[in-house]
């Protein structure tokens, strides 16, 4: 209820995949009308939680991201599987779950092979599902993909997997990847009368046995009206099947029963229709497509990030740090003047300069001493700080420090800016860079100014 009078219905969706679905039709021509085909959307969704306790996990507010990727029932091979097929997961079966055992580490092929993974879109996108979460930052020993049993798969599914993550909650569902068949684009069909299907080219025209259900147009008009067009709609909609359980319905009783919406039903004599057999050569055939479903719960992502890469340095329990990785972060570097000294300030200069035209986020600091200014960085993930000291005067170069290692190289100003953008877009890794430059002792630099 809404407003004040709590007179006003609201609706929230639970899940942002809706959309998509109601739109599929345009998306098929913006595809050209070709499967396979995906579309994502990220917004809020709403579930109506009892108990909303588990802090950040359990909200009636999040925000979801979903993929609905379009794909031929009858074809649920996917041509970049090869590219996962190798990954070896963490797998807790619903299998394993009936019978108390623990989850195993599972090669995805062989999981697929053994139809444990019911195809291989699915499986391409559980690979791909623990690629992303990797990359985040997310701890694999703590990531499980957790298959449903039957009795909690949602009524759209036919086979269903969430990573889970290890957190102080326990297991928690971070994603959900299902295989939701054609059930959503048939149950629109059937609220609305609108066909969602795609087609196909077939290798070889084939005949095929049509099945129709004509209206008597005059005694539609007549008997129901304003609602006649509407019937006429829905017939149009119908499938063999339920065509041929309308005939032996009229064989029977002479009339049957048709739900026009949601609320109505009418009756239909078999004076008002004719049931047509024909053959016809078909060089297309229509089908409504499969579709596989990730589906991403971002706070509870988020969460999960935090929680495994909290870190305590060793020598100083004070001293906390995120370990995000540089992907991820949003601010990736640090800017410090070992002093506020004014020979220094035209290096700042030009390298904030460098790193905005670069469009790499960064923070410049100058307050208090080099190691809280570190320490600082640290707390909120800066990956990377490139300190400008009194021998970058003589030499032009800075020291380029690594977050989580500490460790600093000694770089030329003109280079800092490209190599922070390539290890901050993961193009290269610190040991890489570590390796072209050596070590660098800090305690070596120059913190005096030169003499006038
Ligand atoms: N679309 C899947 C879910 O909302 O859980």
């Amino acid at each position: 209820m809404i407003g004040p009078s709590g007179q006003v219905k609201g609706f929230l969706r639970p899940e942002t995949a809706q959309g998509i679905f109601v739109n599929f039709k345009r998306l098929l021509e913006f595809n050209q009308r070709r499967l396979p085909f995906a579309a994502a959307q990220v917004g809020n969704a709403f579930r109506n939680e009892i108990s909303p306790r588990s802090g950040l996990i359990r909200v009636r507010e999040f925000t979801l991201a979903e993929i609905e990727h379009f794909v031929d029932p009858f074809n649920k091979s996917h041509p970049k599987y090869e590219t996962i097929a190798d990954l070896e997961l963490n797998l807790y079966t619903a299998c394993n779950q009936m019978d108390g055992k623990a989850s195993e580490m599972v090669r995805i092929r062989d999981a697929v092979d053994r139809k444990i993974i019911a195809n291989e879109t699915l499986a391409y996108f559980i690979g791909r599902i623990y690629l992303f979460m990797i990359k985040l930052g997310v701890d694999h020993k703590r990531l499980r993909f957790r298959q449903h049993m039957d009795n909690e798969m949602a009524h759209y599914a036919t086979d269903c997997w969430d990573a889970e993550c290890l957190t102080s909650y326990g297991w928690v569902e971070c994603v959900g990847c299902a295989d939701r068949s054609c059930f959503d684009l048939l149950q629109h069909t059937k609220a609305t009368n609108v066909k969602l299907v795609a087609e196909k080219d077939l290798p070889v025209p084939k005949v095929v046995n049509v099945v129709e259900i004509v209206p008597n147009k005059g005694l539609m008009g007549k008997h129901f009206k304003s609602n006649a067009q509407k019937v006429m709609t829905r017939l149009n909609v119908l499938s063999e099947m339920e065509i041929k359980s309308i005939e032996e319905a009229l064989n029977e009783q002479n009339e049957f029963v048709i739900d026009l919406d949601k609320e109505n039903k009418v009756t239909i004599t078999k004076e008002m229709v004719t049931i047509k057999r024909y053959e016809k050569k078909v060089h297309v055939e229509e089908f409504t497509p499969g579709v596989i479903e990730p589906s991403f719960g971002i706070g509870r992502i988020m969460h999960t990030l935090f929680e495994h890469n909290f870190r305590i340095r060793e020598d100083d329990e004070q001293r906390t740090y995120f370990a995000l990785p540089a992907i991820v972060c949003p601010i990736k570097c640090s800017l410090l003047p070992l002093s506020n000294h004014a020979t220094l300030r035209s290096f700042v200069t030009q390298l904030s300069t460098q790193l905005s035209a670069a469009d790499i986020s960064f923070k410049f600091d100058d307050a208090g001493s080099i190691g809280k200014r570190y320490a600082r960085t640290d707390e909120i993930s800066i990956p990377f700080a490139i300190t400008i000291d009194f021998d970058s005067l003589k030499d032009e170069m800075v020291t380029l420090r690594e977050r989580d290692s500490t460790e600093q190289i000694r770089i030329p100003m003109k280079d800092v800016v490209n190599t922070v953008k390539e290890l901050s877009t993961n193009c290269r890794q610190w040991d890489d860079v570590r390796n072209q430059y050596g070590i660098f002792d800090p305690s070596q630099s120059s913190s005096e100014p030169p003499p006038q």
